[in-house]
């Protein structure tokens, strides 16, 4: 069976279009093999579009994405944007598209590769054999809340964090949902101890845990999960937390599968899946080639699994970057210690390439014989 799958490229700024780069060549080894036709049409975003239009997401970008399949995103923000006003900055942008895109269920999962977990930040010991995944609510709380801003003599300034029970409803679903297919524990993390959003968050989510019987719940505030996530990893499987906390563990959580370089993620429950790795566009690094690209592959495979439903597919990318890692590749980022091969953004996408290849190729022969 013959199948399309529009994807929207928003290579954004900095490392983004370097890294994009190579989640496309990984695309194309899947569609040779395939009959799967990918459709790549790029689009202006972040700060390479507030150049060139005066905004971030120029308005023909944002309704080719609400006209694709997929969106695939590179990275944004640019350290010249940092005193722009805020509708002009990119990561507005980006909220901007999240929120049209409608992805309230952001999954980044974090894994610690054995082949990497001696070169972890952490002590391997502490690392290895780590496998989680954060569901991260995406279109609440603080970031989106209202009222917000900055009184006008600037002498004080107030955000709003505001969650409905429908919107912790559905994001625990698809925690719990995610956790059947895994090892079966979700761990909701809140701050229910101070914040009456907690509370409600706690409530509700208890409350469709019992929809799940097959699926353990735990509630942990997220200082402790905080420190739990550096001192037992392992202990995690679905970690399912508000937009801010979510953000900032999984950054956390990075240090786990050795650098935010390779985490991935998908945006999902919306009109259109946006698929980003968890980095930003590292505008220290940005044009000198050394970024790593897994982070932006994975999420390509994260786009199969979510978007076209290829299962197969996707978890062969994520085998071939297993074996990438394996055979000693390794971007300057997870260069510590005493490593075989420091390679380029290019190399670790050809490395990837060239694993995936190989398991294609089993696959089609040991098929037609
Ligand atoms: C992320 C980023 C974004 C966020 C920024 C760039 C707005 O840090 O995807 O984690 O805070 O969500
Ligand atoms: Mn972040």
């Amino acid at each position: 069976m013959h199948m399309r799958v529009q994807i929207a490229i928003l290579a954004g700024d900095g490392i983004g279009p370097e890294v994009i780069a190579e989640a496309l060549r990984v695309l194309r080894v899947i569609a040779e093999f395939s009959n799967i036709e990918f459709r790549f049409a790029e689009y202006p975003f972040g700060a390479a579009a507030w150049k060139r239009t005066g905004v971030p997401l120029p308005s023909a970008t944002l309704e080719a994405c609400l006209h694709a399949d997929a969106v695939l995103l590179g990275a944004v923000g640019a350290p010249e944007c940092d005193g722009l006003p805020r509708e002009q900055r990119p990561e507005t942008g980006l909220l901007a598209l999240r929120s049209r895109l409608g992805g309230y269920a952001n999954l980044r999962p974090a894994i610690a590769y054995d082949a990497i977990a001696a070169g972890s930040p952490l002590k391997a010991s502490v690392v290895s054999g780590a496998d989680l995944l954060v569901v991260r609510e995406l279109l609440g709380g603080l970031y989106f809340g209202e009222p917000r801003g900055i009184a006008p003599d600037g002498s004080s300034a107030f955000n709003t964090m505001c969650y409905s029970v429908e919107q912790v409803e559905r994001i625990a679903r698809v925690a719990f949902r995610e956790a059947a297919r895994r090892r079966k524990k979700v761990t909701s993390v809140d701050k229910a101890n101070v914040l009456e959003t907690s509370r409600l968050w706690r409530q509700v989510v208890s409350r469709v845990g019992q929809d799940f019987p097959e699926v353990t719940l735990d509630h942990m505030y997220v200082d402790a999960c905080a420190m739990q996530l550096v001192t037992d990893p392992r202990r995690f499987d679905v970690i399912l937390t508000e937009n801010l906390f979510g953000d900032i563990l999984s950054d956390e959580a990075a240090v786990i599968a050795g650098s935010l370089g390779m985490l991935a993620s998908a945006s999902i429950g919306g009109k259109v899946g946006l698929y980003e790795p968890v980095h930003g566009s590292a505008p220290d690094i940005a044009g000198r080639g050394i970024a790593n690209p897994l982070g932006a592959i994975a999420s390509a495979a994260m786009m199969l699994r979510y978007t076209a439903g290829l299962e197969q597919e996707a978890s062969d990318i994520e085998s071939a970057i297993r074996r990438a890692l394996e055979a000693g590749y390794r971007t300057a980022d997870l260069a510590r210690g005493s490593v075989a091969k420091v390679v380029s953004t290019i190399e670790m996408g050809a490395a990837v390439e060239c694993e995936l290849a190989g398991i294609l190729d089993r696959r089609c022969s040991y098929h037609a014989v």
